[in-house]
């Protein structure tokens, strides 16, 4: 780099020769020396890697060593590599949920990178929540900013046939119930459904989130579909390495990628490859802190009428080593071309546009045309109604065809432990025409959101072969789930939304085609429950959660704390200590 060059680094505030005194002494002496670094490392562009390896976390713990291609990246492009551990979310162990967890991360994320000497940060993620909660605090110190992709785990093979993680799990019950699993079939579909390090083989909410960053334009082309321990999975972090220092030599930050027109792409892309609903929360979340305004209803209007290009399980029958074989993401890009804005700017200066224009599908079994979609009409559709006066969702290519209208009697469960007291008790009154009904699981009263609303059916329903009901919920659900299910209603039980006021024998009424959800209850009487609606105890007592807890939005808004949004800027305090 030359001198001018060098002088724009933000690095350069803490290690330049300028920055004498003891300060400069410390920064650049005494600490960092004692790694046995010459002096001219400090001229050079600091990348961190910012890595959400965890033993606590088991689909990130390749990353640990994928940092070491990215290192390599940034040294022969002339750059000077620092990773750092961030807190991690393993989204099948941590309690009481993951989500609960993401804005923590989040935070985490952007304090390590705006207290730093860093000029460009490379995120390495894989597990659900590490993507949107990485992107999300890096976005709010809006440095250049690159994302690797951690891949997913290699095919799940089970006696002959598929077995995507998650999906699988979902049919658990059902296959007990149905085909008479013992215990051991359980244990070997288990160790089948996990063959190697790598997040979830289905199109969930991980293989979700890794889309969503390259559709956005924040990784280099061809990222997201990479299996975690394919080669090519080294090659492309250490090439994420050597973009990352020319970005910053670019000055090319996140804000000028993170335009309304990639959300919109992102937003597209997600109905075509037919993508976790968890996509909606994490991308408002991610859009609140670069400042861009998307709103709920922007994800119908954009993408409902998108068409299913992508034939994965939950929605499909394939997975995403299958995916990736077929050529990936760039051939959706590519595909989809003409619903896209093309010229929207990506991390190796490129427009998408330009990335994919070569793409080419090797299996057009998994990867639709457009002209031959899997479904005609694939993107989540946004409900309003006097149950969901902020819009509630679901995913139609998930759901039931003969379930989108629908008016049944509710069934209610106060809240999960309530659910599992009920859910098999043959007092309960509940048919397949039912609708159940389940509170308390929002982002303030579970506390945290959880992936809860694809309730497991009754046991006596399953024995008689009903294997989908409308089941609604103010909680989330896996992107590896599927059924018609209403989730994110807005706003929750816990805060006094309509739904904490349904009650059994009420009567629902589901119109998808119309976005309709409504509770077929007079006003009078809904007045009268408001009246003696209680709010129930919060179960956040202390630290973390009682904090989240008091400032966390509604899921309409991503499910943010309303103080880390971009308007509410606060000063930064590395620009004026
Ligand atoms: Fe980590 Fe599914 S549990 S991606």
């Amino acid at each position: 780099m030359d001198e001018d060059s060098q002088k724009k680094l933000r690095s350069q505030q803490w290690f330049a020769p300028s920055a004498g005194g003891k300060g400069g002494f410390v920064h650049r002496k005494a600490w960092r020396k004692n790694q046995g670094l010459p002096e001219d490392t400090y001229g050079k562009p600091v990348i961190g890697i910012c890595n959400t390896w965890s033993e606590l976390s088991p689909c990130n713990t390749h990353l640990r060593f994928l940092a070491e291609s990215v290192k390599r990246g940034i040294l022969e492009a002339g750059g000077y590599p620092l990773e750092f551990p961030i807190v991690s979310t393993g989204e099948t162990i941590i309690k009481p949920t993951a989500m609960l967890f993401r804005n923590l991360m989040s935070m985490d994320t952007e304090e390590s990178i705006r207290a730093n000497p860093l000029d460009g940060v490379v995120l390495l993620t894989g597990c659900d929540k590490t993507t949107p909660a990485t992107i999300m605090g890096a976005a709010s110190v809006d440095l250049p900013t690159i994302v690797v992709p951690g891949g997913a785990m290699m095919n799940g093979m089970f006696r002959g046939t598929r077995i995507g993680n998650g999906t699988y799990v979902w049919k658990l019950k059902e296959k007990i119930n149905t085909e008479g699993f013992t215990e051991k079939d359980l244990k070997d579909a288990e160790v089948c459904s996990a063959r190697s390090e790598g997040h979830c083989t289905t199109m969930g909410t991980a293989s979700s989130m890794a889309c969503m960053a390259e559709s956005l334009g924040l990784t280099l082309p061809g990222a997201a579909a990479i299996p975690a321990v394919d080669s090519r999975k080294k090659t492309l972090a250490q090439l994420s390495g050597r973009q990352i220092v020319e970005m910053v030599q670019a000055d090319r930050k996140m804000s000028k990628i993170l335009t309304r027109e990639a959300f919109e792409n992102a937003i597209k892309i997600n109905a075509a490859i037919g993508g976790s609903t968890n996509f909606i929360i994490h991308l408002q979340a991610i859009a609140g802190r670069i400042g861009v305004d998307l709103k709920l209803q922007d994800f119908d209007d954009l993408g409902s009428k998108i068409p299913l290009l992508v034939n994965l399980m939950p929605s499909g029958k394939y997975l995403m080593e299958d995916f990736y074989y077929a050529g990936g993401l760039p051939v959706v890009l590519n595909h989809m071309k003409s619903h896209l804005h093309n010229n929207a700017l990506t991390v190796n200066g490129k427009t998408l546009g330009n990335n994919n224009e070569d793409a080419v599908c090797f299996n057009e079994e998994v990867i639709r045309h457009i002209d031959t979609p899997l479904q005609k009409e694939a993107g989540i559709a946004v409900l309003y109604g006097n149950l969901c006066e902020n819009g509630a969702v679901i995913k139609p290519s998930a759901s039931s065809g003969k379930l989108l209208i629908h008016k049944g009697k509710a069934v209610v469960f106060d809240d999960m432990e309530d659910f599992r007291n009920k859910i098999d008790d043959p007092e309960l009154e509940i048919d397949e025409k039912s609708i159940m009904v389940l509170k308390t699981v929002g982002p303030v009263g579970y506390p945290g959101m959880p992936e809860v609303g694809n309730l497991d059916l009754p046991e006596r329903l399953l024995k008689k072969g009903i294997t989908d009901m409308v089941r609604i919920s103010d909680g989330r659900m896996s992107g590896t789930a599927f059924g018609t299910v209403i989730l994110h209603v807005s706003p929750e039980s816990a805060v006094g939304g309509t739904l904490a006021l349904v009650e059994n024998g009420d009567t629902i009424i589901l119109d998808v085609p119309k976005r309709l959800l409504q509770l077929d209850v007079d006003e009078s009487e809904l007045e009268k429950r408001r009246a003696n609606w209680k709010k129930p105890a919060s179960k956040a007592k202390r630290g973390y959660p009682y904090w989240y807890t008091k400032t966390v939005q509604q899921a309409h808004l991503g499910a943010d704390m309303d103080f880390l949004v971009k308007d509410f800027e606060a000063s930064d305090p590395t620009e004026t200590n």
